[in-house]
C-alpha cells in the first residue's frame, strides 16, 4: 500500500515509519523542515505545513492511506484553532486526492463538558478529519510511555526529581497508559483490519492506575525508591501546572494542556479492537524500563 505519515519528525511519527516499512508498504512523510528529518532509505520526503493548504498535494497523490499525527500544541496559545485549521487543510486536500483512508491517533477521555481544551481539541479534529470523502480510522490512547512522549516525560521527571510532591486530587484519577510499541502495532495493524476502517477505537495498556500509581511505580524503577505523595484539596490543576514548570523541562506550551486533562479519567471503555486488530499488550512496568533504556542509550527523541 502506499502510505503517507504526517508527523513523521515526532514521537509516535518517527516509530512509525520504520514499522510501515517493515511491514512491506512503499512510504512517504510529510515534514515541516526536511533539513531536521533523517530519512530512512526508500522513504520519499514532502515538505509542507498543513495550516498552509498549497502544499499538501504532491504529498498526497497516488496515496492510498493517510496517517495524521500532527497536534498544534508546540505552538503553545490559540493550538486550539491552528488543531482545525490543519485538520480542515489535510481533510480537504486528502479528499481531493482521492485517498482511501485516513488513519488518527486521538486523545482517550470520556466526551462531556469537563474535557479540558487539549481533549476537546483532540475530539474537534476527530469531527474535520470525519467530514471528508474517505474513511477515517480514529484511535484514541491515553499517555504513551516511550522516550521522547511530552506526556510520559512529565510523569517521568515528576516521579525522578521530587522525593515529596504535594499534589492535586487528580492524583486518584484513573489512566491506562500505553506503551509506543502497542500503539505502532495497532497503527501498523489497522491498515490490514478492513473492519476498521471508518471507526473510533480505544487503545490502553493493560493495567488500569491512578497517577499516584503510575507515579510511584516510575519513581521506584529509576530511583530505587517511591516518591512520598501528599494530594491536598486546595491546589488546582492550573496551579499545579505552574508548579510542573519548575520540575520538568516540557514546554508549558505543551505541559499545560496535558496537565488540565489530567482531572478526567482516561481509561479503555470500549475495548472492540481487541478482537480486531489482536496486539500483545506491554506490561506498564516493561514499557517504562524500556524507555528508560532508550533514552540511556541516547536513541530516539
Ligand atoms: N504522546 C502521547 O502520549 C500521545 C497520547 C495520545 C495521543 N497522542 C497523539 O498522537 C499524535 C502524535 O503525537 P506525538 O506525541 O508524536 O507528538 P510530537 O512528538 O509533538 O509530534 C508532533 C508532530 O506534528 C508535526 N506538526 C506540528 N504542526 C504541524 C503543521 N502545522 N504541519 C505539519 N506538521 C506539523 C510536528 O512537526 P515539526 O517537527 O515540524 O514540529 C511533529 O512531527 C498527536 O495527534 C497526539 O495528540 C499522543
Amino acid at each position: 500500500m502506499n502510505v503517507l505519515v504526517t508527523g513523521a519528525t515526532g514521537f509516535v511519527g518517527q516509530r512509525l515509519v520504520p514499522a510501515l516499512l517493515d511491514a512491506g508498504h512503499e512510504v512517504s512523510v510529510l515534514v515541516r523542515d526536511r533539513t531536521r528529518y533523517d530519512a530512512p532509505d526508500n522513504v520519499a520526503v514532502y515538505e509542507g505545513d498543513v495550516l498552509e493548504p498549497a502544499g499538501l498535494d504532491d504529498a498526497l497523490a497516488d496515496v492510498d492511506a493517510a496517517y495524521y499525527l500532527i497536534h498544534a500544541m508546540g505552538g503553545g496559545r490559540g493550538f486550539e484553532e491552528r488543531d482545525r485549521r490543519g485538520a480542515r487543510n489535510f481533510a480537504s486536500a486528502a479528499e481531493a486526492a482521492g485517498v482511501d483512508r485516513v488513519i488518527y491517533l486521538s486523545g482517550l477521555g470520556v466526551s462531556g463538558d469537563d474535557l479540558s481544551a487539549h481533549l476537546r481539541s483532540r475530539r474537534e479534529v476527530e469531527a474535520v478529519l470525519g467530514r471528508g470523502a474517505y474513511e477515517l480510522t480514529v484511535l484514541r490512547a491515553a499517555i504513551i510511555v516511550g522516550h521522547g512522549s511530552a506526556s510520559f516525560r512529565i510523569v517521568r521527571q515528576l516521579s525522578s526529581r521530587l522525593p515529596v510532591m504535594i499534589t492535586p486530587r487528580w492524583v486518584s484519577t484513573r489512566v491506562q497508559p500505553i506503551a509506543i510499541a502497542d500503539v505502532i502495532a495497532y497503527l501498523v495493524g489497522v491498515l490490514d483490519a478492513p473492519e476498521t476502517a471508518g471507526g473510533t477505537f480505544e487503545i490502553g495498556g493493560p493495567e488500569l492506575l491512578t497517577y499516584r500509581e503510575m507515579l510511584s511505580t516510575v519513581g521506584r524503577i529509576l530511583t530505587g525508591r517511591e516518591p512520598y505523595i501528599v494530594p491536598v484539596p486546595v491546589l488546582t490543576p492550573r496551579l499545579s501546572a505552574y508548579w510542573v514548570d519548575l520540575v520538568t523541562d516540557v514546554p508549558a506550551g505543551v505541559a499545560h494542556p496535558l496537565i488540565d486533562g489530567m482531572a478526567t479519567d482516561v481509561v479503555v471503555t470500549d475495548d472492540r479492537i481487541r478482537s480486531l486488530v489482536p496486539v500483545e499488550l506491554t506490561p506498564f512496568e516493561t514499557a517504562v524500563e524500556r524507555a528508560i533504556d532508550e533514552e540511556t542509550a541516547g536513541g530516539g527523541r
